[in-house]
């Protein structure tokens, strides 16, 4: 086998061909598109998000689309929402981005994290029941990764114990589940749209729910120009119809401001006429790699399982697993060092860290009361050491990043997939 490029062989890959990991694709329309939002001076206008709101409703096939500001704010709406407040628990996966579980402190809840299984990178299903207490308002599951969630084993359960499911669906846009959309299939969902993910606006996030109610809440939360309230700007634009809501209408009860900038929402409704083309172009490229690899021994495509009908949509941040176990620790970090040395500088260990012993969710007392924020309006503690998650604490032993390829041109993923030959043909010389 040719000499790996860490110990002085010729790299695998010369050159990286941008056009193969470009994204999101920018045409003219998107750039007409920004432009006509600024000549027409709408940047903070709500006219073409309310667009682009229905079209995203339609497409992933729900009542209620709501456009925010960036997918953090909507994911603090959607427990707002939810009914979660002050000494309220909601479970939440530890391996995923903050966001995910941050703003249930912003509430003056507690997160009690749940492990993830390791094959999937999304939450144990196993690892749910034992942890609902008597203030337990939702599950918040993360399609991690593009990969949806067990949902047929988590819906029963938040339905015997009377909880909400919040998806987020921010890595899974397009991603389908038993045929099902990803983001339709609980009680309310949010996706972040930022420019990293593979529906890729800008700062953006877009809310979705079948329930009138959560729907109304998410706008009198953050939406205070559609609660109608006293100015003669906003007067005619009401969405809210429940008096409990009415009555605080023309400020945001969580005293925030989340609508979408116009830029932003004005690009997704360019984005979204190609986007399924495009992720079955990324699913296709994506497929072939995987499926040229599967003769390697101890690595995995982190991938749903399409025999159900599921799917990755977008792909986004596409991961291999690694089978650690037979190997000393600090192995996959050795890997990925050659991997950079044959200029596939994707492979990294995986970039989400169990949250559960973060210091933020362990000590920080965000509400002055001289208590961690997590135990600050409650008896109950369910903080949770080192060692207590163990798939979450050792993910960047097992799961690493590969190539995500937007267009399917075989002969140059050929390339790609000859380095991972190589590599993982060597890992004893590594060793
Ligand atoms: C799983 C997950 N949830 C939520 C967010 C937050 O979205 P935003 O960055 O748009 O606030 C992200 C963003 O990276 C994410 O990866």
């Amino acid at each position: 086998m040719e000499k790996l490029a860490l110990f002085g062989g010729h790299p695998a890959i010369q050159a990286e061909n941008s056009e193969l990991f470009n994204w999101p694709i920018i045409t003219e329309e998107d750039e007409e598109a920004v432009l006509s939002v600024l000549h027409n001076r709408t940047m903070s206008g709500t006219e073409i998000t309310k667009l682009f709101e229905n079209d995203m409703a339609q497409w992933l096939g729900v009542q209620y689309a709501l456009g925010f500001c960036n997918g953090t704010s909507g994911l603090l709406s959607a427990l707002w929402a939810c009914g979660v407040g002050a000494g309220d628990e909601v479970i939440c996966p530890s391996m995923t981005y903050w966001a995910s579980a941050a703003p249930v402190l912003t509430l003056g809840g507690a997160v009690n994290f749940a492990d993830i299984d390791p094959g999937t990178l999304c939450i144990d299903p196993e690892d749910i029941e034992h942890r609902i207490g008597p203030r337990t308002k939702a599950i918040m599951v993360v399609h991690y990764a593009g990969n949806p969630c067990d949902m047929d084993r988590i819906l029963p359960i938040a339905k015997k114990h009377g909880l909400k499911i919040i998806e987020d669906a921010s890595h899974a846009q397009g991603s389908l589940y038993k045929g099902k959309p990803c983001g339709s299939i609980g009680d309310v969902s949010v996706m972040s749209l930022m420019t990293a993910k593979s529906f890729a606006i800008g700062e953006a996030g877009m809310l979705f729910t079948n329930d009138r109610m959560i729907y109304e809440r998410a706008i009198s939360y953050g939406f205070y120009e559609r609660t109608g309230g006293s100015s003669e700007f906003f007067k005619a634009d009401n969405y809210l119809t429940y008096p409990e809501l009415v009555k605080f209408s023309g400020i945001p009860v969580g005293g925030f401001k989340h609508r979408m900038h116009q830029m932003s929402s004005a690009v997704g409704r360019v984005q979204l006429k190609s986007y399924d083309a495009r992720i079955a172009e990324i699913d296709k490229a994506m497929t072939y790699f995987w499926d040229n690899l599967v003769s390697i021994e101890g690595l995995k495509p982190h991938r749903a399982d399409i025999s159900v009908g599921s799917t990755m949509g977008g792909w986004y941040y596409p991961l291999g697993i690694f089978d650690h176990s037979k190997y000393p620790e600090g192995t996959l970090n050795l890997i990925c060092r050659a991997f950079q040395a044959e200029g596939v500088s994707i492979c990294t260990p995986c970039k989400n860290e169990a949250l559960h012993i973060h210091p933020v969710f362990q000590e920080h007392d965000l509400f002055r009361t001289g208590k961690p924020t997590m135990i600050s309006f409650t008896d109950r503690d369910v903080r949770q050491g080192k060692g207590s998650l163990p798939h979450s604490e050792a993910v960047q032993s097992y799961a690493f990043g590969v190539p995500w390829f937007k267009q399917f041109v075989p002969e140059e993923i050929d390339l790609y997939v000859e380095a991972f030959r190589k590599v993982f043909g060597q890992i004893d010389e590594l060793l």
